[in-house]
């Protein structure tokens, strides 16, 4: 295919098409291959800059995101959102300590090269959506590509880091089954943009997805729709379901991780958690432990994003077995993202 990334956005994966997915891919194999036998590759981005805001905390996104620049031969910024005049739309600003988002990306653009947001939860309130409009309104303003490090909606660079992982372990996506299951934390803070990331990718690129999840845990229905249209095109299967072990039978990759439910987070952003924490104490049960992962192909690949809520989410033994691939995908994200920033900011 003729590639036409130059200057595109990495908001989500919505927004690209398969055959541009795989080429991302592509280029992901190509440079983690370089990178095994000491290839330099710093010729790609020499001297430009990356500038990552975050709202929010991060281990992975945020030292992988430095290292590929680093390693294609530019630098990667780090700025703390309350270290700079925080930025803010039109109606939330508070003189000389927010800045208009718009003033932001704009003078941004005049220094370097592309812009890299993390933004979830606290910062918007926890409404649902609001934190992915920010990103798209620095997007509208920036003259360079913007990319997402995770929204209240998407984590695209997690799903694309992930997808690479299972081509490397599976050969390919086709005819193989795929499981997102809800999983149980004491901690509700976190966003739907994991799972609802991991099944767009894994729709798009052909695999047979089941969802699974406790009632009161459904994803975005707009999502939902927009996989279940892949999967038509693909002619894969997309299903969702109410129960773990069903869910996990003959899976070739399962996906357990928590997530808040949707439709709590205007609650839990006014200070009222009663509810959320009802429906999380109902569902402790939902762990991946040895017992529920026999259930699956004896091979079955193991997935975690990372950080993992070690005892509640997953037991030490699967985190820690032969069916986990969790550092791996923890590495891929390096080499998935180097291949998004050489080609969008070329
Ligand atoms: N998986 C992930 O995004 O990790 P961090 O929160 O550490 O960046």
């Amino acid at each position: 295919m003729r590639a036409n990334f130059k200057g595109r956005d990495f908001l989500s994966l919505l927004d690209f098409s398969k055959e541009e997915f795989e080429y991302i891919l592509d280029v992901a194999s190509d440079l983690k291959r370089r990178n095994a036998i000491g290839e330099l590759h710093n010729h790609i981005l020499p001297a430009k800059s990356l500038y990552m805001i975050f709202y929010n905390q991060s281990l992975r996104t945020r030292n992988s995101f430095e290292s590929g620049m680093t390693q294609l031969g530019g630098h990667a910024h780090y700025l703390a959102s309350d270290k700079i005049y925080t930025p803010a739309i039109e109606g939330e600003e508070k003189a000389y300590s927010t800045e208009r988002v718009s003033d932001v990306a704009r003078t941004l653009s005049r220094f370097g090269h592309a812009i890299a947001i993390r933004m979830y939860g606290p910062p918007t309130n926890w409404i649902y959506g609001k934190a992915h409009s920010y990103i798209r309104e620095f997007a509208k303003w920036a003259d360079i590509p913007v990319i997402n490090m995770e929204c209240d909606k998407y984590h695209p660079c997690q799903a694309g880091a992930d997808m690479l992982t299972i081509k490397e372990k599976l050969g390919g996506f086709k005819g193989k089954k795929f499981v997102m299951s809800w999983a149980y934390s004491p901690s509700y803070e976190k966003p739907l943009s994991v799972p609802q990331s991991a099944i767009i990718a894994a729709t798009k690129l052909g695999m047979d997805v089941v969802q699974v999840q406790p009632h009161g845990f459904e994803l975005d229905d707009k999502i939902i729709y927009a996989c279940k249209d892949m999967a038509e095109q693909n002619a894969s299967k997309f299903e969702i379901m109410y129960d773990m072990e069903e869910a996990f039978k003959d899976a070739d990759v399962v996906y357990p991780k928590c997530w808040g439910a949707k439709k709590e987070f205007d609650n839990l952003g006014k200070g009222d958690d009663i509810a959320m924490r009802k429906l999380f104490e109902k569902n402790k049960n939902w762990i991946c432990n040895q017992d529920i992962l026999s259930l699956a192909k004896k091979n079955v690949l193991y997935m975690h994003c990372l950080p993992a809520d070690r005892g509640f989410e997953v037991t030490d033994d699967v985190i820690d077995g032969p069916n986990s691939v969790v550092f791996d995908e923890a590495e891929n994200r390096l080499h998935f993202q180097k291949a998004v920033m050489a080609l969008i900011m070329r």
